[in-house]
């Protein structure tokens, strides 16, 4: 812990991992590169299920300056909890799929179970002293437990996926109490503008709440600040993975199948609100539209396998594999496969060196929070040659990127027509666009993210803020 800093205490679904292992995932990249920083607790989930579940005792790693101290779900816990409230109905709602999300009793007293026992775990661990950050929507509930067990220091909380629009998010039974209990929450943190409006008008249309300046919002005589704090990457770190010799292995491999065509990337979780399937139909309208681009271009999906268990990836799965098969039967040639999808992760750097392969990157997303990967690969590219980022309108990152050729996900003729231009793009163009995205990306890093929440939650209930911690 740097002197003079509270100790920061993290919380998080996922715990981990502080090195370069190459696990999928927003919150664990931009969490670990912040709390290495910083040092101080991480505490959540251990990833296993075991019979006593939330009861059972908490297992603690240390590394460095940060301690991991980790605890088991039941399987019943994990069906209802996880599987159930978080990812088969909040994870669908906020990414604005009413039409996947699916709201039971069952899962929703489970989740909230598993917040009041997650906070009894971690209260006898806590200092009043301590600053306490919980992160995403597995834990709405978790503020305000922690107040019942009797922690009166700060505790913020930041969402990293969108917060929908108020007339959507009202669909969830539950939607009043949520809310009502993140004003438990001193500071709440979301990554856009807009989440954030969305969030501000629930409480104003729901709540009988109301705006202050500040971006403060009183409820009753609770007052709350609600900001927007976009997450971003270790990018001086990300820069020299890219020339490791890892990364410089794992771009030459790239380099040397591909041979004379040019590479088009794709990296996400197998995860229906990425936009695979629209970005698959794209890249077919190209090859159909331009086909000056067959046997010239080829992709690679790079889909690390997520939530498998639940009926709507196995059926993304299923799609996105016929999808690449029709476009490879329709397209290929003897010696070219127009599109590969793999499963598998990668160590950052190796990704960092296949991104730098690439000339074009596609970030296509119907909705994200933020998406790392855009930040990433622009990270990786140097001067001499960089590649164009095709970015959805609808990823966080827009706001940050928008010199970045800006697309519909759902349109195919716009995906199709970027691609075209990213391919044909002079290397003027190509710089003069990247360089403005760089300096983005270098301002707005995981450290600007931690540091400019922290601070905010430091100074939140003096002055303007009124009173906090109740
Ligand atoms: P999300 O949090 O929804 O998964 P993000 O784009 O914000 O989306 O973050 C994904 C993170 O996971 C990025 O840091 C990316 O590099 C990493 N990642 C994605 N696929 C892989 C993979 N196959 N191997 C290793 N890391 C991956
Ligand atoms: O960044 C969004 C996020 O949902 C994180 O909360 C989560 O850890 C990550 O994506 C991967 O999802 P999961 O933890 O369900 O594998």
């Amino acid at each position: 812990m740097a002197e003079g800093h509270r100790r920061l205490v993290a919380v998080s679904n996922r715990v981990g991992p502080l090195n370069d292992e190459g696990k999928a995932g927003g919150l664990a990249v931009g969490l670990s590169d912040a709390l290495k920083r910083r040092g101080g607790l991480w505490f959540g989930w251990s990833g296993n299920t075991s019979s006593k579940g939330t009861f059972s005792e908490a297992t603690t790693e240390v590394e460095g300056n940060v301690a991991m101290a980790t605890i088991d779900m039941s399987e019943e816990e994990l069906q209802g909890f996880y599987y159930g409230y978080a990812n088969r109905s909040l994870w669908p709602l906020l990414h604005y799929r009413l039409d996947l999300a699916e709201f039971d009793r069952q899962s929703d007293r489970i989740y909230r179970s598993v917040n009041q026992r997650f906070a009894a775990r971690l209260a006898p661990m806590l200092d009043d002293s301590d600053l306490v950050w919980m992160h995403d929507y597995h834990f709405f509930y978790m503020g305000s437990e922690l107040r019942q067990c009797g922690f009166k220091g700060k505790i913020g909380f930041f969402l990293h996926i969108p917060f929908c629009s108020p007339e959507i998010f009202t669909a969830l039974p539950s939607s009043h109490d949520i809310v009502r209990a993140m004003l438990a929450y001193d500071v709440i943190g979301f990554q856009t503008d807009t989440d954030r409006r969305n969030f501000a008008n629930f409480c104003v249309r729901e709540l009988n709440g109301q705006k202050l300046p500040g971006h403060r919002l009183q409820v009753g005589d609770r007052i709350i600040v609600a900001d927007t704090f976009p997450i971003g990457i270790d990018a001086p770190g990300y820069a020299r993975f890219a020339v490791s010799p890892e990364a410089g292995e794992h771009e030459e491999m790239v380099r040397e199948i591909a041979g004379d065509r040019l590479q088009i990337i794709g990296v996400d979780r197998m995860d229906y609100s990425k936009g695979l399937v629209e970005r698959f139909r794209g890249f077919e309208r190209l090859l159909e539209e331009y086909p000056e681009n067959r046997g010239t271009v080829q992709f690679l999906q790079v889909a690390p396998l997520s939530r498998s268990e639940l009926g709507a990836y196995v059926e993304l799965r299923r799609e996105l594999e016929e999808l690449a098969g029709h476009i490879n039967g329709r397209f290929a040639t003897l010696d070219w496969t127009p599109l590969q999808i793999m499963t598998r992760g990668f160590t950052r750097r190796a990704l960092a060196g296949i991104y730098r392969a690439a000339r074009a990157c596609l970030v296509t997303p119907l909705r994200d929070g933020m998406n790392l990967v855009a930040k990433e690969y622009i990270a990786a590219q140097d001067s001499d040659d960089p590649g164009v980022l095709i970015l959805s309108r609808f990823a966080g990152a827009k706001a940050e990127l928008p010199d970045a050729l800006i697309v519909n996900p759902y349109s195919t003729d716009d995906v199709a027509r970027a691609i075209q231009r990213a391919l044909t793009m002079p290397l003027d163009e190509r710089r003069r666009r990247w360089e403005t995205m760089r300096d983005a990306v270098f301002h707005g890093t995981a450290a600007h993210w931690c540091d400019s929440f922290l601070d905010r939650l430091e100074r939140s209930g003096r002055d303007e803020d009124g009173p906090a911690g109740e």
